[in-house]
Protein backbone atom coordinates (compact mmCIF):
# COMPACT_ATOMS: atom_id res chain seq x y z
CA UNK A 1 0.00 0.00 0.00
CA UNK A 2 1.60 3.50 -0.72
CA UNK A 3 2.73 5.15 2.16
CA UNK A 4 -0.11 8.59 1.16
CA UNK A 5 -2.97 6.41 1.83
CA UNK A 6 -2.71 6.27 5.06
CA UNK A 7 -2.31 9.80 5.55
CA UNK A 8 -5.72 11.88 6.44
CA UNK A 9 -7.68 13.34 3.63
CA UNK A 10 -7.14 17.12 3.14
CA UNK A 11 -10.87 17.37 3.56
CA UNK A 12 -10.51 16.28 7.07
CA UNK A 13 -9.09 19.83 7.55
CA UNK A 14 -10.59 21.23 10.88
CA UNK A 15 -13.01 23.38 10.13
CA UNK A 16 -14.88 24.44 13.69
CA UNK A 17 -18.40 26.58 13.41
CA UNK A 18 -17.73 29.71 15.43
CA UNK A 19 -21.52 29.76 16.54
CA UNK A 20 -23.73 26.74 17.20
CA UNK A 21 -27.60 26.46 18.07
CA UNK A 22 -28.95 23.74 19.43
CA UNK A 23 -32.86 22.56 19.70
CA UNK A 24 -32.92 20.44 22.19
CA UNK A 25 -35.50 17.82 21.92
CA UNK A 26 -36.27 14.68 23.32
CA UNK A 27 -36.67 14.94 26.59
CA UNK A 28 -40.20 13.78 27.30
CA UNK A 29 -39.65 10.51 24.72
CA UNK A 30 -36.50 9.50 26.52
CA UNK A 31 -38.42 9.43 30.18
CA UNK A 32 -41.38 7.92 28.00
CA UNK A 33 -39.17 5.05 26.90
CA UNK A 34 -37.97 4.49 30.86
CA UNK A 35 -41.54 4.60 31.95
CA UNK A 36 -40.46 7.77 33.84
CA UNK A 37 -42.10 11.17 34.36
CA UNK A 38 -41.63 14.04 31.33
CA UNK A 39 -40.19 16.10 33.68
CA UNK A 40 -36.97 12.93 34.63
CA UNK A 41 -36.03 13.89 30.65
CA UNK A 42 -35.85 17.64 31.74
CA UNK A 43 -33.55 16.69 34.51
CA UNK A 44 -31.26 14.64 32.50
CA UNK A 45 -31.72 17.65 29.90
CA UNK A 46 -29.99 20.01 31.95
CA UNK A 47 -27.33 17.72 32.64
CA UNK A 48 -26.57 17.20 28.86
CA UNK A 49 -27.03 21.07 29.09
CA UNK A 50 -23.47 20.78 31.05
CA UNK A 51 -21.89 18.80 29.18
CA UNK A 52 -22.42 19.97 25.82
CA UNK A 53 -21.15 23.72 27.20
CA UNK A 54 -18.68 21.95 28.36
CA UNK A 55 -17.74 19.88 25.11
CA UNK A 56 -18.32 23.33 23.11
CA UNK A 57 -15.64 25.33 24.80
CA UNK A 58 -13.64 22.46 24.17
CA UNK A 59 -13.82 21.77 20.87
CA UNK A 60 -13.09 25.35 19.96
CA UNK A 61 -16.94 26.70 19.34
CA UNK A 62 -16.71 30.35 20.76
CA UNK A 63 -20.96 30.70 20.77
CA UNK A 64 -23.60 28.44 21.23
CA UNK A 65 -27.08 29.02 21.85
CA UNK A 66 -29.49 26.46 23.25
CA UNK A 67 -33.33 26.57 22.74
CA UNK A 68 -33.73 26.26 26.36
CA UNK A 69 -37.95 27.38 26.08
CA UNK A 70 -40.33 28.83 22.97
CA UNK A 71 -43.23 30.92 23.32
CA UNK A 72 -45.33 27.74 22.38
CA UNK A 73 -43.95 26.15 25.31
CA UNK A 74 -46.10 27.95 27.81
CA UNK A 75 -49.47 25.49 26.64
CA UNK A 76 -47.58 22.34 28.03
CA UNK A 77 -49.11 21.25 31.52
CA UNK A 78 -48.94 23.90 33.71
CA UNK A 79 -46.61 21.36 36.31
CA UNK A 80 -44.31 20.99 33.15
CA UNK A 81 -43.90 24.82 32.67
CA UNK A 82 -43.54 25.06 36.17
CA UNK A 83 -40.89 22.30 36.67
CA UNK A 84 -39.38 23.78 33.61
CA UNK A 85 -39.19 27.15 35.13
CA UNK A 86 -37.84 25.89 38.60
CA UNK A 87 -34.99 23.73 36.77
CA UNK A 88 -34.14 26.99 34.81
CA UNK A 89 -33.57 29.40 38.34
CA UNK A 90 -31.59 25.59 40.09
CA UNK A 91 -29.46 25.64 36.78
CA UNK A 92 -28.71 29.25 36.86
CA UNK A 93 -28.09 29.56 40.98
CA UNK A 94 -25.71 26.11 40.33
CA UNK A 95 -23.82 27.46 37.33
CA UNK A 96 -23.06 30.72 38.09
CA UNK A 97 -19.71 29.38 39.79
CA UNK A 98 -18.42 27.60 36.74
CA UNK A 99 -19.29 30.59 34.32
CA UNK A 100 -16.95 32.68 36.14
CA UNK A 101 -14.46 29.89 36.58
CA UNK A 102 -14.96 29.22 32.64
CA UNK A 103 -15.14 32.80 31.93
CA UNK A 104 -18.15 32.22 30.08
CA UNK A 105 -20.98 35.20 28.98
CA UNK A 106 -24.19 34.34 29.34
CA UNK A 107 -26.81 36.26 27.70
CA UNK A 108 -30.25 35.69 26.55
CA UNK A 109 -32.78 35.94 23.58
CA UNK A 110 -36.29 35.76 23.85
CA UNK A 111 -39.18 37.45 26.08
CA UNK A 112 -37.45 37.49 29.37
CA UNK A 113 -39.80 40.03 30.81
CA UNK A 114 -42.45 37.37 30.96
CA UNK A 115 -40.60 34.71 32.64
CA UNK A 116 -41.23 34.11 36.64
CA UNK A 117 -39.80 36.84 38.98
CA UNK A 118 -37.27 34.06 40.45
CA UNK A 119 -35.77 33.28 37.00
CA UNK A 120 -35.27 36.71 35.81
CA UNK A 121 -33.34 37.39 38.89
CA UNK A 122 -31.01 35.06 38.45
CA UNK A 123 -30.48 35.42 34.74
CA UNK A 124 -29.60 39.05 35.39
CA UNK A 125 -27.43 38.43 38.06
CA UNK A 126 -25.22 36.28 36.27
CA UNK A 127 -25.49 38.35 33.26
CA UNK A 128 -24.19 41.27 34.86
CA UNK A 129 -21.84 38.87 36.67
CA UNK A 130 -20.19 37.48 33.69
CA UNK A 131 -20.38 40.97 31.14
CA UNK A 132 -16.90 40.96 30.85
CA UNK A 133 -16.06 37.82 29.27
CA UNK A 134 -15.54 37.69 25.84
CA UNK A 135 -14.04 34.04 24.82
CA UNK A 136 -16.90 31.91 25.01
CA UNK A 137 -20.48 33.15 25.20
CA UNK A 138 -23.29 30.66 25.99
CA UNK A 139 -26.80 32.17 24.38
CA UNK A 140 -29.80 30.59 26.19
CA UNK A 141 -33.52 31.03 23.59
CA UNK A 142 -35.99 31.58 26.81
CA UNK A 143 -40.07 32.54 25.84
CA UNK A 144 -38.32 32.76 22.42
CA UNK A 145 -40.08 32.24 19.32
CA UNK A 146 -38.84 34.04 15.51
CA UNK A 147 -42.12 35.40 14.86
CA UNK A 148 -42.67 37.59 18.19
CA UNK A 149 -38.62 38.55 17.39
CA UNK A 150 -40.20 40.21 14.43
CA UNK A 151 -42.80 41.74 15.44
CA UNK A 152 -41.41 43.24 18.33
CA UNK A 153 -38.40 44.48 15.75
CA UNK A 154 -40.77 45.79 13.82
CA UNK A 155 -42.73 47.50 16.62
CA UNK A 156 -39.48 49.35 17.93
CA UNK A 157 -38.02 50.29 14.89
CA UNK A 158 -41.64 51.86 14.19
CA UNK A 159 -41.61 53.47 17.45
CA UNK A 160 -37.90 54.93 16.73
CA UNK A 161 -38.97 55.87 13.03
CA UNK A 162 -41.76 57.79 15.06
CA UNK A 163 -39.28 59.08 17.64
CA UNK A 164 -36.78 60.39 14.88
CA UNK A 165 -34.12 57.88 16.05
CA UNK A 166 -34.34 55.89 12.81
CA UNK A 167 -34.89 56.45 9.02
CA UNK A 168 -37.97 54.97 7.64
CA UNK A 169 -36.24 55.04 4.09
CA UNK A 170 -33.45 53.08 5.44
CA UNK A 171 -34.39 49.74 4.69
CA UNK A 172 -31.25 47.59 5.41
CA UNK A 173 -30.96 44.31 7.10
CA UNK A 174 -27.65 45.75 9.20
CA UNK A 175 -30.49 48.09 10.75
CA UNK A 176 -33.24 46.18 11.01
CA UNK A 177 -30.89 43.49 12.44
CA UNK A 178 -30.15 45.67 15.36
CA UNK A 179 -34.07 45.73 16.43
CA UNK A 180 -33.68 41.68 17.24
CA UNK A 181 -32.86 40.16 20.37
CA UNK A 182 -29.78 39.15 18.39
CA UNK A 183 -28.44 42.59 18.21
CA UNK A 184 -24.81 42.31 18.53
CA UNK A 185 -24.63 38.28 18.46
CA UNK A 186 -23.22 36.79 14.79
CA UNK A 187 -25.78 34.66 12.88
CA UNK A 188 -25.01 30.65 13.71
CA UNK A 189 -23.24 28.55 11.37
CA UNK A 190 -24.55 25.44 12.49
CA UNK A 191 -28.27 24.32 13.70
CA UNK A 192 -28.53 21.21 15.05
CA UNK A 193 -31.60 19.62 16.11
CA UNK A 194 -31.95 16.57 18.08
CA UNK A 195 -34.75 13.10 18.14
CA UNK A 196 -34.93 13.01 14.60
CA UNK A 197 -37.24 15.89 14.05
CA UNK A 198 -36.63 17.97 10.91
CA UNK A 199 -38.14 21.44 12.10
CA UNK A 200 -36.82 24.39 12.84
CA UNK A 201 -39.93 25.35 14.94
CA UNK A 202 -40.29 28.78 15.14
CA UNK A 203 -36.25 29.29 15.80
CA UNK A 204 -33.53 31.67 14.42
CA UNK A 205 -35.61 31.60 11.23
CA UNK A 206 -33.69 34.77 10.11
CA UNK A 207 -30.38 34.37 11.71
CA UNK A 208 -29.96 30.73 10.59
CA UNK A 209 -30.78 32.21 6.76
CA UNK A 210 -27.45 31.12 6.13
CA UNK A 211 -26.63 27.87 8.54
CA UNK A 212 -26.19 24.32 8.13
CA UNK A 213 -28.97 22.41 9.26
CA UNK A 214 -27.57 18.97 11.15
CA UNK A 215 -30.46 17.00 11.93
CA UNK A 216 -29.66 14.06 14.39
CA UNK A 217 -31.50 11.20 16.07
CA UNK A 218 -30.13 11.11 19.24
CA UNK A 219 -32.49 12.00 21.99
CA UNK A 220 -31.43 15.41 23.77
CA UNK A 221 -30.49 13.16 27.23
CA UNK A 222 -28.57 11.14 25.39
CA UNK A 223 -26.36 13.33 23.39
CA UNK A 224 -22.61 13.78 24.11
CA UNK A 225 -19.38 15.39 23.53
CA UNK A 226 -19.04 12.81 20.56
CA UNK A 227 -22.47 13.62 19.23
CA UNK A 228 -21.58 16.94 18.91
CA UNK A 229 -18.11 16.52 17.47
CA UNK A 230 -19.72 14.87 14.47
CA UNK A 231 -22.08 17.34 13.73
CA UNK A 232 -19.06 19.85 13.40
CA UNK A 233 -17.37 17.18 11.14
CA UNK A 234 -20.82 17.08 9.33
CA UNK A 235 -20.77 21.15 9.23
CA UNK A 236 -16.87 20.90 7.92
CA UNK A 237 -17.58 19.14 4.81
CA UNK A 238 -20.20 21.19 3.43
CA UNK A 239 -19.43 24.14 1.14
CA UNK A 240 -20.98 27.23 2.03
CA UNK A 241 -22.01 29.28 -0.71
CA UNK A 242 -23.94 31.98 0.62
CA UNK A 243 -25.91 32.43 -3.35
CA UNK A 244 -22.53 32.16 -5.00
CA UNK A 245 -21.65 29.57 -7.13
CA UNK A 246 -19.63 26.71 -6.26
CA UNK A 247 -16.29 28.38 -7.77
CA UNK A 248 -16.48 31.77 -6.40
CA UNK A 249 -16.18 30.19 -2.88
CA UNK A 250 -13.26 27.86 -3.43
CA UNK A 251 -10.26 28.87 -2.23
CA UNK A 252 -7.90 29.51 -4.91
CA UNK A 253 -5.54 26.30 -5.51
CA UNK A 254 -2.08 26.85 -5.28
CA UNK A 255 -0.17 27.79 -8.63
CA UNK A 256 1.28 24.54 -10.12
CA UNK A 257 5.18 24.79 -10.81
C1 LIG B 1 -37.89 19.45 24.13
O1 LIG B 1 -38.11 18.13 24.52
C2 LIG B 1 -37.28 20.17 25.23
C3 LIG B 1 -37.82 21.26 25.82
C4 LIG B 1 -39.11 21.86 25.40
C5 LIG B 1 -37.18 21.93 26.95
C6 LIG B 1 -35.67 21.92 26.92
C7 LIG B 1 -35.23 22.15 28.30
C8 LIG B 1 -34.15 21.59 28.89
C9 LIG B 1 -33.18 20.76 28.19
C10 LIG B 1 -33.91 21.80 30.33
C11 LIG B 1 -33.84 23.22 30.79
C12 LIG B 1 -32.78 24.01 30.13
C13 LIG B 1 -31.81 24.71 30.74
C14 LIG B 1 -30.91 25.57 29.94
C15 LIG B 1 -31.58 24.67 32.18
P1 LIG B 1 -39.61 17.59 24.56
O2 LIG B 1 -40.09 17.71 25.95
O3 LIG B 1 -40.43 18.31 23.54
O4 LIG B 1 -39.38 16.10 24.14
P2 LIG B 1 -40.41 15.16 23.34
O5 LIG B 1 -40.57 15.77 21.97
O6 LIG B 1 -39.71 13.85 23.30
O7 LIG B 1 -41.68 15.15 24.11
Amino acid sequence: MPHSATRPEPAERVQVPAHVAIIMDGNGRWARARGLPRIEGHRRGVETVRTVTNAARELGIRMLTLYAFSVENWQRPKDEVGALMGLLEFYLKKELQTFVQDRVRLRTIGRIDDLPAGVQKHLRHTIAETAQFTDYTLVLALNYGSRTEVVDAAHAYAAAVAAGQAKLNDRSWSTFSRYLSTDGLPDPDLIIRTSGETRLSNFLLLQGAYAELVFTPVLWPDFTKADLADACAEYARRERRYGLTSEQVKPASPATP
